[in-house]
């Protein structure tokens, strides 16, 4: 440490009685290089170079031109390469209808369509969309018409708060197309991975139920 570094107060001491220098820890756009450790006791050996993860700026990733199709209307949209399905539809499409429940594929509160197939999309790459067709809760209705499933959550009283019936209904919509639908416990199997935290799972079997009946495939 020279007395020009001292004086600038570059080094501080840390809670294990070392020094870190952060100007040689700081290099360029923030981006860490390296850390410079050096002992308390002013003796001149013991200065380490520890080598750390080079962290890429915020926004840099690799970019994707998406053409996909969103509740039959085209979408053309440039995305970060990591981008998920939910975030692309929610932060850049502002289609909020899909819920962020847990993000980790455990509530199936983002449940939407992909072709027609039930997807978590926090775990699915908006990329996977390309040339795919999306359909989210947004979609389904006829004009003023709701679908049948929608009618049947309503008419069963099968949602409280109403945080996970998107991706209930999504759910649900699919389940009864795959001919899950055939019985109490078959629509319980097949709906285990939507979480209702308010415990609707009573009304949410009937209105599966009902709406089957109405689709022709229960
Ligand atoms: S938010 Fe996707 S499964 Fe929970
Ligand atoms: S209605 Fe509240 S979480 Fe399902």
């Amino acid at each position: 440490m020279t007395k020009s570094e001292d004086r600038q107060g570059m080094n501080r001491k840390g809670s294990g009685g070392l020094e870190v220098s952060r100007r040689t820890a700081l290099i360029g756009g923030g981006a860490v290089t390296t850390a410079a450790v050096v002992g308390r006791s002013g003796r001149a050996a013991a200065r380490e170079e520890i080598p750390v993860l080079r962290a890429a700026p915020a926004g840099a990733g690799q970019t994707v031109m998406l053409s996909t199709t969103v509740n039959g209307a085209p979408v053309e949209v440039e995305i970060d390469a990591r981008t998920s399905l939910l975030d692309l539809l929610r932060e850049r499409l502002q289609l909020t209808g899909a819920k962020k429940g847990c993000d980790h594929g455990q509530c199936g509160a983002c449940t939407v369509h992909l072709d027609g197939q039930r997807v978590a999309a926090c775990l699915t790459l908006a990329a996977k969309a390309q040339g795919r067709e999306v359909t989210t809760i947004e979609g389904i209705s006829d004009g003023e018409t709701l679908h049948p499933m929608q009618q049947a959550f309503i008419d069963n009283d099968a949602l409280q708060c109403g945080y996970c019936t998107p991706g209930q209904i999504m759910s649900a919509i699919a389940c009864v197309s795959e001919g899950h639908a055939g019985s109490r416990e078959q629509i319980r199997e097949y709906m285990s991975g939507n979480i209702c935290r308010c415990g609707a799972y009573v009304g949410i079997v009937a209105a599966i139920e009902t709406a089957a009946d109405q689709m022709g495939e229960g």
